[in-house]
């Protein structure tokens, strides 16, 4: 049976910051954020909202456009790493917000969990959800899979130039008219590893953030491999001579902590992919130096990023390979619409993918191509660490989806924040009474009870 995404929606907080005010206000210089990372505007969630606000706006958007009624929902998951609960899943508090429009029980009939595994969550959910509906379990109901999150960093790391905020919300169903899951290739790899936490009680994570970028690439790539074997053994690809699993793939959407970092993981991609193959000796000739090899053999992620020589030969050599008119090529045609909505907006963790897939689907039609049939490859990477990756098919009814996309007018109004508004609610020195901007029609986050009977319970309203 099919499944896939029948519609996408995002909710992005309207205050951001600006990467060359903050850029200054660092002493950084701006280019680093602007050109190095990809970074132009970060969004930064109000004091009166917290990510299952964000969550539930996401959902509210996608029900009040296809009309649909709670009872045509069947399940409703939530991915996130900035849960604010050790026990109550995000989805009862999204449920609850929801309950306030549509009336109380009215998802008494639905399901869900809120689910973990830092950026790469969002994936699970949704092939758990895709696999519900294969099974037969969904009864023609949809499931709505939502990745939310707040990527927060302390102030003056070198995280906190790729922060963001929002959230995207996916429907699931049988008949989608945006994609397909391509069956039996999802591909996953899976290790312990400490390059990006939060232990319990603290707001922002422990990031080593040069590991966890080399860790990323790694796992997706041990992902693709099993990607690779699955295409091949089901029949969903046939390689000829000199052709990579990559060449039948049409666009590539990769998780984006900062957009540049797509680029980078494409690079490592398609070296990996293009090495055994013909066209490599064109390149390096063109490159003009052999391709780094490390100094261990056995090349473990610690021995490599020990072997300083090495590291700095990799470097000069993927700059010179991203600049040969192959990869130009390959980044131009399938990644780079994929990088817009986050240059505007930032990092969003598990829902990162996701917002580059939608920016893919909006940036390509606007390029007046037709997507009907195309195949999108997903590059999924959660740290801690886990990738998946997989892929599926647009659909001949994209048409009607795509052509309403416009992230300009979503995102406006914004403010931009100054940096020291930006840094009060940093340091989370207002209460949600003290909100920015005072939003309507949303809902927002009103009281966090501090008494020890109720201690941490949160009042929600919808905001007429
Ligand atoms: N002009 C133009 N480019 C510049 C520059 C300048 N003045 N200064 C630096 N750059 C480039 C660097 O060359 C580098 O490019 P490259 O990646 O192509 O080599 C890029 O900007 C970043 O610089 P770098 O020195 O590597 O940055 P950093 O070590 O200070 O921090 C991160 C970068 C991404 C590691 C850091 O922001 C971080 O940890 N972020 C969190 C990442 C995350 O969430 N990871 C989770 C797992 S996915």
């Amino acid at each position: 049976m099919t499944a896939g995404i029948d519609d996408i929606a995002i909710y992005i907080p309207r205050l951001y910051i600006d990467a060359a005010d903050f850029a200054k206000a660092r002493g950084v210089d701006p280019e680093k954020l602007q050109k190095g990372l990809g970074v132009s505007q970060m969004a930064i969630v109000d004091t009166n909202q917290d990510p299952a606000c964000l969550a539930a706006n996401a959902c509210l958007k996608i029900m009040q456009k296809n009309k649909l009624s709670p009872e045509s929902i069947g399940r409703l998951y939530i991915s996130t790493e900035s849960s604010f609960d050790e026990s109550k899943a995000m989805n009862s508090y999204v449920i609850g917000m929801l309950e306030q429009v549509y009336g109380q029980g009215a998802f008494e009939h639905c399901g869900g969990v809120e689910t973990k595994f830092a950026c790469v969550s969002g994936s699970y959910a949704l092939y758990d959800n895709a696999n519900w509906v294969r099974a037969g379990e969904a009864e023609g109901k949809h499931a709505l899979v939502v990745v939310s999150d707040i990527a927060k960093y302390d102030m003056g790391t070198s995280g906190e130039m790729t922060q963001g905020a929002g959230a995207v919300v996916m429907l699931i169903n049988d008949k989608p008219r945006l994609l397909a899951f391509d069956p039996k290739v999802t591909a996953t790899s899976i290790k312990d590893e400490y390059d990006f936490y939060r232990p319990f009680g603290k707001e922002t994570p422990i990031v080593h953030g040069q590991y966890s970028n080399l860790l990323y690439m790694i796992q997706v790539r041990k992902a693709l491999e099993t990607y690779k074997k699955k295409a091949l053994a089901s029949g969903l690809m046939k390689l000829e001579a000199g052709e990579s699993v990559l060449d039948h793939i049409d666009y590539l959407n990769m998780h984006l902590p900062y957009s540049n970092m797509g680029k980078k993981a494409l690079a490592y991609l398609v070296r990996h992919e293009w090495r055994q193959l013909p066209r490599w000796k064109k390149i390096i000739q063109e490159i003009g130096l052999p391709e780094p090899v490390p100094k261990d053999p056995r090349g473990t992620i610690e021995s490599v990023l020990g072997d300083q020589e090495f590291m700095a030969k990799d470097h000069e050599f993927t700059k010179l390979f991203t600049k040969t008119s192959e990869f130009q090529e390959i980044y131009e045609s399938k990644l780079a619409s994929s990088l817009i909505a986050s240059k505007m907006i930032g990092n969003l963790y598990t829902a990162s993918l996701y917002l580059g897939f939608r920016s893919c689907l909006e940036f390509e039609y606007q390029r007046g191509i037709d997507l009907n049939g195309k195949r999108v490859g997903f590059g999924s990477y959660g740290s801690g660490s886990s990738a998946m990756v997989f892929s599926g098919l647009i659909q001949p009814e994209y048409k009607e989806i795509v052509k309403d996309m416009n992230l300009e007018a979503e995102l406006a109004p914004r403010r931009k924040l100054t940096l020291e508004e930006y840094e009060i609610l940093h340091e989370n020195k207002l209460t949600p009474e003290e909100s920015m901007l005072h939003t309507k029609k949303e809902f927002i986050l009103v009281n966090v009870n501090t008494t020890v009977e109720s201690m941490g319970e949160r009042r929600y309203i919808f905001n007429e």
